[in-house]
């Protein structure tokens, strides 16, 4: 199969108002901004937020196209890498061609597409990972992938926490739509989230897909205050807390699957800080060497033998594409928070996970 062209089927006309795009100046926004400007979703200002978003998308989505076609040691001509390539291109001439928005008619087409614009955006995560798994069978494989491949770790970051950031300005004007909006939600943002309720939730998740591949689950103990809330996006901290308790269970599973003892439970706790909420969850799974950890926040660092395939459908398993973690992190970070992972060799591992309460915190503009 011929490999296709960087810029095939594209314009010589887009590329140029892609490089012109890509040059400009993002605009970054807080978890309160968006939850005070949210808070009263009038037509007016819709209106304004769909202008905003006509002239901000194309900016963001310029840059990541643009990065998308120089990466290094070819990753940038492997089919994965062409196809979400494509999507950005495609997204941003759609952006690009729709006229100016003055009238809410015009505003409620312009939310139908950006909606769609995040659908097409949906698998971006596996296909980009299916790339990079493209590119480490070419690879040399006796190349260190944390140092020598850093450069593509930093683009991983940068491309995925612009992601984030993208779909979370186009959901949250797309759910400000939403005629009958939950109690206490401003489109994404639940003001009164309950991290308990929703650990607890993602820990129930992360268990059935446990039961699904093993056949059990060890136990997850929740601890701290059921009645306390704060401001935040429950599906990212679902997200966060989902891929952390899979990596717990497979952990502690993997180790005690042989044992006729019960597993010991995994225990989350919840701490509400002045400055952050901090969730630590922690499991007797066995532990990383010290060796380890400097990867494991690499995306193309995983210890599962599952070998990825083209079938994105069956891209939900308990480990394989070793993003969990890295991601999970950039979900912390863009709203001003971290993650950090404490080990003990031969006994389990700590993952703290600090949430940013203010909520003030510019959003990270890669
Ligand atoms: N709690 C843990 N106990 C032991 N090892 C862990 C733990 N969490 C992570 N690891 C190690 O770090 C690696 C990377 O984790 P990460 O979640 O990023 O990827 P993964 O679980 O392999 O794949 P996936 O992308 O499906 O999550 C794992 O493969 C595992 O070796
Ligand atoms: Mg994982």
């Amino acid at each position: 199969m011929a490999v296709k062209k960087a810029s095939e089927g594209f314009s010589k006309e887009l590329m140029k108002d892609v490089q012109k795009w890509g040059g400009m100046k993002q605009t970054g926004v807080s978890l309160r901004y968006m939850m005070e400007f949210g808070s009263q979703p009038t037509p007016r200002n819709l209106l304004i937020s769909a202008q905003f978003l006509h002239k901000e998308l194309p900016i963001r989505i310029a840059r990541r196209a643009i990065e998308l076609q120089s990466l290094p040691y070819g990753l940038s001509h492997k089919p994965a890498v062409l196809k979400v390539r494509d999507w950005y291109l495609d997204s941003f001439r759609e952006l690009r061609s729709f006229p100016d928005i003055n009238h809410e008619n015009d505003e409620s087409d312009f939310t139908q597409m950006i909606k769609m614009i995040k659908v097409r955006h949906n698998n971006v995560v596996p296909t980009m990972a299916l790339g990079v798994q493209q590119l480490k069978k070419d690879l040399n494989p006796k190349i260190n992938y944390y140092k020598d491949l850093d450069e593509i770790h930093q683009f991983l970051d940068r491309f995925y926490l612009s992601r984030i950031g993208i779909r979370m300005l186009i959901g949250q004007h797309v759910a400000l739509h939403d005629p009958n909006p939950l109690p206490d939600c401003v489109g994404y943002i639940h003001t009164k989230m309950s991290p308990i309720e929703v650990s607890r939730n993602a820990s129930e998740d992360a268990r059935s897909l446990c039961f699904r591949e093993y056949g059990s689950a060890p136990d997850v103990n929740i601890y701290g205050d059921p009645s306390f809330t704060f401001p935040y996006v429950p599906d990212h901290l679902h997200l966060m807390v989902f891929e952390l308790v899979k990596n717990s269970l497979r952990a502690v599973q993997e180790r005690h699957m042989d044992s006729d003892k019960v597993a010991p439970p995994i225990r989350i706790i919840v701490a509400d800080g002045v400055e952050d909420v901090t969730i630590k969850i922690s499991d007797e799974g066995g532990g990383i060497p010290r060796s380890g950890l400097p990867r494991i926040f690499t995306y193309l660092y995983s210890t599962a033998s599952e070998q990825l395939n083209d079938d994105l459908e069956t891209a939900t398993t308990m480990a394989g594409y070793g993003c969990g973690l890295p991601i999970s992190r950039l979900y912390a970070r863009y709203f001003g928070g971290d993650l950090q992972i404490i080990s003990m060799e031969g006994y389990g591992t700590d993952a703290y996970l600090h949430l940013s309460r203010l909520g003030d915190s510019q959003e990270p503009l890669p």
